[in-house]
């Protein structure tokens, strides 16, 4: 009998992304070029952003925008050591480019509800040296978009958000991503799309367009609208090779611009699916004769509309010290999970070497989602009923494990 697997994510490409990808690899013109770039106008035009620059990862999309706030051609950026707010519970790459821009990150606790970051909690940390969040919107939800830009706006931060989890969610209809003056996205694999590998930043600002654009690349002029001014005014060097500014290469290739881009275009289908999925795992579980409230789960505030990529689950404080035998239970079984992003940063080995200061207490949420949090895939092709059934029969069996 063939074992039974539920993985994070199954079938991610269907046949028109293999063959969008095979038509750019046998065209034998592999490096960045028109389809990005068309990739690229569609994407923005669709969240209702003006500009997206399409990168190789997600976490590219974090270190791009957080460069262009310290880049020297930059209009509004910050001075090294502004201190620029976090949720705890971030992925790594949310946070690392803080501190490789010579900037301070200070943390912020998360509500149990939403996973996302406490406003109120946020507010206190506000201090003169605040210049900045970098929000993380997680697994598909935001927090209250409303009061964060209030207080954008009353203590004049910038905001880049994260949304690396959450493409194609919005709130008032507004999408995420496109609040701030950043929104990156991620495309790796069991993200809403996926080419791989893949990633995008959008933003409004022409100037940081164009930032972005060169930070991309080396950090030279070409293909930015500075390049006229420098051609002209260093006309003595080959204008291919005029370097403007700091830089790294962060371009996708163009297959995965041809991947994501076909993806892209069925990302309302893929988003129902995910929630139908979704729906049917709560509704099973809930009906079921042994369920009695060993999970906990997100709650969706009335404005959002969420973009599903796990299914994330909080075990009940009663079987807290199960976990660790009950997630081996599940990887035994076939079922695939993870921890919540990476449960509070504040906790991994790396956060240990910059010696942020935090109290403990001030974190009591983020450590409370690592200890009792794990996420599950949510594909995008129906359930089966079988597949259905055994999922459910593993997760209500935690109060049989010892
Ligand atoms: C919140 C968040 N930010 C950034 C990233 C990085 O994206 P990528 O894996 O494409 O580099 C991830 C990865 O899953 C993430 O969850």
């Amino acid at each position: 009998m063939k074992k039974f697997s539920y993985k994070l994510l199954s079938n991610a490409f269907n046949q028109s992304d293999i063959k969008e990808g095979t038509k750019v690899i046998k065209s034998k013109y592999l490096t960045i070029s028109k389809i990005t770039k068309k990739f690229e106008k569609y994407f923005a035009k669709n969240l209702g952003s003006k500009y997206a620059v399409m990168t190789n990862s997600g976490s590219s999309a974090n270190l791009l925008a957080t460069s262009v706030l310290r880049n020297p051609l930059s209009i509004k950026k910050l001075k090294p050591g502004a201190e620029v707010i976090i949720p705890a519970v971030c992925w790594s790459t949310s946070l690392w480019p803080i501190l490789q821009n010579n900037l301070k990150p200070v943390f912020v606790d998360v509500e149990l509800d939403t996973f996302n970051i406490d406003l109120d909690k946020l507010k206190k940390k506000i201090t003169k040296k605040t210049k900045a969040i970098i929000l993380v919107h997680v697994l598909g939800l935001s927090t209250n978009m409303n009061e964060l830009m209030k207080i954008i706006k009353k203590n004049k931060l910038e905001l880049i958000e994260d949304t690396c989890e959450s493409l194609g969610a919005s709130y008032n209809k507004k999408k995420l991503g496109t609040y701030g003056r950043f929104g990156t996205y991620s495309f790796y694999y069991s993200h809403q799309i996926t080419s791989g590998e893949g990633g995008m930043v959008v933003c409004n600002n022409k100037i940081d367009y164009n930032i972005l654009i060169s930070l991309r690349s080396h950090g030279w002029s070409r293909n930015t609208d500075f390049h006229s001014y420098y051609k002209k005014k260093f006309s003595n060097i080959n204008e291919n090779f005029l370097f403007i500014g700091p830089g790294y290469n962060l371009r996708p290739t163009e297959i995965q611009a041809a991947i994501a881009f076909n993806q892209f275009k069925r990302l309302n289908k893929l988003m129902k699916l995910r929630k139908k999925n979704r729906s049917l795992i709560l509704d099973k579980l809930k009906k079921h004769h042994k369920w009695d409230n060993q999970f906990d789960f997100v709650k969706v505030h009335k404005s959002i509309n969420p973009s599903w990529f796990g299914m994330p689950f909080l075990i009940n404080k009663r079987y807290i010290k199960k976990k660790k035998a009950f997630l081996k239970y599940l990887t035994k079984n076939g079922i695939e999970n993870r921890p919540i992003i990476s449960g509070n940063f504040l906790n991994q080995p790396a956060s240990k070497l910059y010696k942020f200061k935090f109290k403990k207490d001030d974190f009591k949420i983020s450590n409370q989602i690592e200890d009792r949090g794990f996420f599950i895939g949510l594909h995008t092709s129906k359930i089966k009923e079988n597949d259905l059934n055994k999922l459910i029969e593993h997760l209500l069996n935690i109060g049989n494990l010892s």
